[in-house]
C-alpha cells in the first residue's frame, strides 16, 4: 500500500483527482470503479472541474460498487440517483457507459453474474475508487464477508443501517439489503484508490493498514493488492502505529536517482 497522510480531505481529494484525471488523459476509455458516500464527493468535484476545463469523459466507462436492494432508482437515496446528481450529470460522459448494480433485479444471481461479465468485457476496472465503512467494510462487504466474494446480495449490519440513516428520514426506511461487488471483485482492479477521512474512520483505517488480513476487516484484503494508493487525513490516521514512518516515506520515496 502506498499511504499518504494529508492535512485535509481537500488536499487528499486533489491528489486523488490528479491520479484519475491524468489516467483519463492517457486513456480516454478508462474503466473507473466508483463509490458513493460522503468521502468521494470532493474527488468527484475535482473530476467534473477538470471536465469543465476541457478533459473529456465521453468515452470513460464506470462501474459502481453497490446499490441498495429494493429501492427504486428514482428515489434520491438510490446510489444511481446519488451518482447522477454528484458526478455523472456534471460530466460529458455517455450515460450508457455508466453502470450501477440493479437493485431491482428479479433474478439477483443472474444480474450479479451479468455485472461481473460486463466488467470483464470492458477489460476490467483500471482504477477503483473506494471509501471505508466505520466497521472496515468496502463496498457493502461487511465484516464477516468472504475475501474472495464476487458481486452478490448482502445483509447490511445494524451499524451500516445506523450510519446511513442520515440520508433517509428514519432508520426504518434504510434498506436492509444491498447488491455489492465482492471483495474478490474489488481486488481485481488494476489500481485501488482508497480515501478515508475523519476520526470515526480511525479504527477501520488501523485495521485496514496495520491489522491482520481478515474478513473481520474486509478492507484489510487490500494489503494483498499490488497497487493500492491510500489518501487519509490526519484524523483518520490518528491510530496508526507507524504514522510517522508513512509520512517520512512519503517525503523520501524509494526511487533511484
Ligand atoms: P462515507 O461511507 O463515505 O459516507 O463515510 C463510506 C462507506 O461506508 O463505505
Amino acid at each position: 500500500m502506498q499511504i499518504t497522510i494529508c492535512k485535509t480531505p481537500e488536499e487528499a481529494s486533489r491528489l486523488a483527482g490528479e491520479i484519475v484525471n491524468n489516467a483519463i488523459k492517457k486513456n480516454p476509455k478508462l474503466v473507473l470503479g466508483l463509490a458513493t458516500g460522503s468521502t468521494p464527493l470532493l474527488l468527484y468535484k475535482e473530476m467534473y472541474t477538470a471536465c469543465k476545463a476541457g478533459l473529456s469523459y465521453k468515452k470513460v466507462r464506470t462501474f459502481n460498487l453497490d446499490e441498495y436492494y429494493g429501492l427504486p432508482v428514482e428515489k434520491p437515496q438510490s446510489y444511481r440517483s446519488f451518482m447522477n446528481e454528484n458526478l455523472f450529470n456534471h460530466l460529458d460522459i455517455d450515460m450508457k457507459n455508466t453502470h450501477v448494480p440493479d437493485g431491482l433485479a428479479k433474478d439477483v444471481e443472474k444480474s450479479c453474474a451479468q455485472y461481473e461479465k460486463m466488467m470483464k468485457a470492458a477489460g476490467g476496472v483500471d482504477i477503483q475508487v473506494l471509501g471505508i465503512g466505520g466497521d472496515g467494510h468496502i463496498g457493502f462487504n461487511e465484516p464477516g464477508s468472504s475475501l474472495v466474494s464476487r458481486t452478490h446480495l448482502v445483509t447490511l449490519t445494524p451499524r451500516t443501517i445506523k450510519d446511513n440513516t442520515r440520508f433517509f428520514t428514519k432508520s426504518s426506511e434504510v434498506p436492509r439489503y444491498a447488491i455489492s461487488m465482492g471483495v474478490g471483485t474489488v481486488m481485481e482492479a488494476k489500481c485501488c484508490l482508497m480515501l478515508c477521512f475523519g476520526k470515526n474512520k480511525a479504527d477501520a483505517v488501523k485495521g485496514m493498514i496495520e491489522g491482520g488480513v481478515s474478513q473481520f476487516c474486509p478492507a484489510s484484503a487490500l494489503q494483498y493488492h499490488p497497487n493500492t494508493i491510500v489518501f487519509i487525513d490526519e484524523a483518520a490516521a490518528s491510530k496508526l502505529t507507524l504514522k510517522a514512518y508513512y509520512k517520512w516515506a512519503c517525503q523520501h520515496p524509494a526511487k533511484l536517482n
